[in-house]
């Protein structure tokens, strides 16, 4: 039989889960899972020392995140690794060292402070900074790039999922439209050597991919608003994770720039989580990414397949076929209509 006790601890753990996701952060930002070696340890006051910040505290710190399993701590205030501190570590495989200093950042945070906006038709991060979420990236530039960091390595690993799961042998030319730090074309180019590609996103965010981002010169980029235009010239456009950040009528409008720009042999691929309507069969990490939604974009949401197809129908675009992918997203691929 259930035991109601069990009921209430867990719930009172869900209801302070923002305490944990932001002494994780602290630790994140500190760096401490790369300071100590996967199979090695090193003391606290190591630790504190090499990171400016007071022994205790840090001790204080490791002690509650070693009551989740996060970082093994002895008698002697000596720690060490377990397999949950070990993905906090920048090198591990599907690493959530971006996620885990992506959460609870002001920008994010002081918009969740304000979600009871949103059941009022208001957007929370509007609320919360006076501006909208790109232009508070754009005026934050640190916060930006560790935004862009944390895109690049999702833990959904959409990138990889979309390179692997997708034929891209006959592309020539791949315009990847908000496609951030060009981390999707980098993964496709890898394995197909005859495409070249076009990051276009905005102007902050494309100024800051470096030379060695680029792909040996096979991507270039392209600064501007994919509200207004989008660069023509592609055989294969994609939008992967963009459009969950629009309300309807503005992703439709993304979708029509992205047709506008497409000749009839071009394909689009709308990379993103497919919505499952009910919650006992969907996943709760897209539930929550549906919420972050609220709390950055007011209206925008993560949306169904059906949803889906109703913005590319409304934008000139055949019914997209579906390809899933072992990652969270699925790929939804349209062809313009006649
Ligand atoms: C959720 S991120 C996805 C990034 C990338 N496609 C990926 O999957 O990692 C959304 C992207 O849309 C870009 N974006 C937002 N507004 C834009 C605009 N008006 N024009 C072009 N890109 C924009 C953002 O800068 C960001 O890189």
């Amino acid at each position: 039989m259930r035991d109601p006790e069990d009921d209430r601890q867990a719930l009172d753990l869900l209801i302070r889960g923002f305490q944990v996701s932001r002494t994780i952060r602290l630790v994140a930002d500190l760096g401490i899972a790369d300071r100590i070696a996967p199979d090695g340890a090193a003391p606290v006051a190591a630790l504190a020392n090499v990171c400016n910040v007071r022994p205790q505290q840090l001790m204080r710190v490791m002690r509650v995140l070693a009551s989740f399993d996060v970082f093994l701590i002895d008698a002697d205030g000596t720690i060490a690794h377990t397999p949950r501190s070990l993905l906090l570590r920048s090198d591990a495989p599907g690493s959530l060292h971006h996620a885990a200093r992506f959460w609870t950042r002001p920008g994010s945070w002081r918009a969740w402070e304000a979600l009871d906006a949103a059941l009022h038709g208001a957007n929370p991060h509007q609320v919360a900074w006076g501006t909208s979420r790109f232009a508070y990236l754009r005026d934050h530039p640190q916060e930006a790039r560790i935004f862009d960091a944390f895109m690049a390595a999702f833990p959904d690993d959409r990138h990889a999922a979309v390179a692997a799961c997708y034929d891209f042998s006959s592309a020539r030319m791949i315009v990847d439209v908000g496609g951030g730090n060009g981390e999707t074309l980098r993964r496709i180019l890898a394995r197909y050597p005859q495409a070249q590609g076009i990051v276009f996103d905005r102007e902050d965010v494309v100024a800051a991919i470096t030379d060695d981002a680029r792909a040996e010169g096979r991507i270039t980029t392209h600064g501007g608003s994919f509200l207004d235009t989008v660069p023509g010239g592609g055989d294969l456009y994609i939008l992967c994770r963009v459009l969950h950040d629009w309300p309807d009528d503005q992703a439709v409008n993304i979708l029509s720039a992205c047709r506008a720009a497409m000749d009839m042999n071009a394909r689009l691929l709308v990379v993103e989580g497919l919505l499952d309507p009910d919650p006992s069969r969907g996943e709760q990490l897209e539930y929550l990414l549906d919420m972050q939604m609220m709390a950055m974009f007011g209206t925008a949401r993560e949306r169904t397949f059906v949803e889906f197809n109703e913005l590319l129908g409304a934008a000139g675009f055949a019914p997209a076929t579906v390809i899933a992918t072992p990652s969270s997203v699925s790929i939804l691929e349209a062809t313009p209509r006649a």
